[in-house]
Order: structure tokens, then sequence, then C-alpha cells
């Protein structure tokens, strides 16, 4: 964040939300990947800052069984989650809003025999046919960065096929209570849960440069029911002994007394439910 940056909390509209991720992960991309590319490994599965892998979780199909696919990844950055799957035999399609992001999948690919199919979207807006995939899933993209969020719900709803699974990370809501700084500043509320404006982030001109979007938790679950999805798990991983390491506010001191990671587990119903 630079000197000149102004920060806020306001209304940001879907349109000028998207323009600005766009521009904020397409410049930021190569350094998040230098940032954060060895913690989540390049065909690493990590769902979040506190480090839990699929292979821990097993959030992605019934007894933790990678699913066959199709699957599709929104928010997928460099699209390591797709390759930690592709390479269990899950057919994976990975798509981002950022161009910048999937060109670092490119980079690690570079010289792969198969590299992972990649189509840049926009994970409210996804060009994809009704019923196509088994599995939709993000670790931390699109969801806190749209507006619209029941609108990732209706599309991952409509994307999926009867009987299939919408898995995301977010930030969990109860982060939006503290100060996000990793050390103890970051453990004393200081701001209500409840408000619910985005934290936005302006350059010098007053345009949109970064937004993340705020859902209380029950708002969060009414938009999953109403896309006509089933909640299966709110799971809310714990800060683990072995991870010293901080990302951003996220870190050791907070994790161990507060939940930084929510990771909802949904179900688009069968066909035949009677
Ligand atoms: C925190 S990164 C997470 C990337 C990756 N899943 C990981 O674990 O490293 C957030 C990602 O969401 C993407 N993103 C933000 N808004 C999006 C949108 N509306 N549609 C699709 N992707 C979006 C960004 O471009 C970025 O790649």
């Amino acid at each position: 964040m630079s000197e000149s940056t102004q920060v806020s909390r306001d209304p940001v509209g879907q349109a000028e939300s998207t323009r600005a991720q766009r521009y904020w992960w397409d410049r930021e991309a190569a350094d998040y990947y230098t940032e954060h590319g060895a913690f989540l490994g390049d065909a690493g599965f990590i769902w979040g800052p506190e480090g839990w892998s699929e292979a821990d979780l097993g959030l992605l199909g019934p007894g933790g069984v990678a699913p066959k696919g199709p699957v599709l990844e929104i928010g997928a950055g460099a699209a390591q989650c797709s390759r930690w799957l592709r390479a269990r035999g899950t057919t994976v399609v990975a798509s981002d809003l950022s161009g910048g992001m999937l060109a670092q999948s490119q980079a690690i690919d570079w010289a792969a025999a198969q590299p992972v199919p990649l189509v840049q979207c926009d994970g409210a807006r996804l060009p994809f046919a009704e019923a196509a995939f088994e599995v939709v899933f993000t670790a931390y993209g699109v969801v806190p960065f749209v507006a619209d969020s029941a609108r990732v719900m209706r599309e991952a709803a409509r994307v999926l096929c009867p009987g299939g699974r919408f898995v995301f990370a977010t930030t969990h809501p109860i982060r939006w209570a503290f100060p996000d700084v990793p050390g103890a500043a970051g453990l004393t509320a200081h701001q209500s849960y409840w408000d619910t404006r985005p934290y936005v982030e302006r350059d010098h001109r007053g345009e949109v440069t970064y937004v993340e979007h705020h859902r209380t938790l029950g708002e969060r679950v009414r938009e999953i029911v109403a896309a006509g999805l089933v909640l299966l798990d709110l799971v809310e991983p714990q800060w683990p002994e072995r991870n010293e390491q901080e990302w951003g506010g996220w870190s050791p001191t907070r994790g161990r007394v507060l939940p930084g990671t929510a990771i909802f587990v949904c179900g688009k119903p069968p066909a035949d439910v009677s």
C-alpha cells in the first residue's frame, strides 16, 4: 500500500469492484507468487494461511476421495490446487479473473507435458453450461472480492451437476471485528462485526484500487441457501502448532485465539430427492 493510498469502509458496486480486482491482482501477481508460492507449493492444495491441505481435510468429495471430475476451480491464481488434483487423475479446469495470476500458472507449467487448462473469467459470470461440473471450489478466490457474492453462489449452483459440491474457503467473518494485523493488537475487537461495508483502498485520484467484501455468517448461509445449495459443513480450521508462518494479518498469535478461515462445504441436491 503506497503512502497516498486512502483507506475507507464504504459501499462499492459489482462493476467497480471487479475492475479494481483485475487491476490489483494483475499488478500483484508476481509479488504474490514470490511471497506465498513456496508455502502453497506449485502442485500443492492449501486451503488457507493455517496451512491445512486437501489431503488433510478431504472436503471435495465424500470420504475425502479426490473427485474424478470435471472440476472447476474459480479464483485459482497460479492454479496450484488444480495441479494437485490433476496429479491425482482429476479432470480439472482452473479459472481466474486476472490474466496476471493465470500467467503465473503458465510460468509454472512452461515445460509441462500437460499444463493445467486455464480460462480467464469472472467467478460471478461463468462461461460454462449448466450442470457441467461435479465440483466447483476455491481457496480464498473470488468470494471475498466480489460485491455480489450471492451471484457467485448462483453461478456455482448453475454449473454444478445435481449431487455436486461447491467448496469455498474465505476469510472468517469474525475477523472483520478485529484489526487486520498479525500481532497482539489484532486480538482486540475495535469495530462492529455487523458493519458489512467493504474495506476499500483508493489511489490519489480517488479510483478504487482494492476492495474486500464482508458478509456475516448468517448472510453467507442465506446466500448459499437462496442459490438452491445445501450447507453440508462449515469448517473452521484451527491454527496448527507446526505453522509458525505469518500471512498478512493471519498469524500463530491470533490463530491460537481466533478463527481466520471459514470453509463452506455446499451440496447441490440430487435431481431426484423423492
Ligand atoms: C488470495 S488469491 C487466491 C488464489 C489461489 N486460490 C491461492 O490460494 O493462492 C485471490 C484470487 O481471486 C481472484 N479473483 C478476485 N476476484 C475474482 C473474480 N471476480 N473472479 C475470479 N477470480 C477473482 C484473484 O485474481 C486472485 O487470483
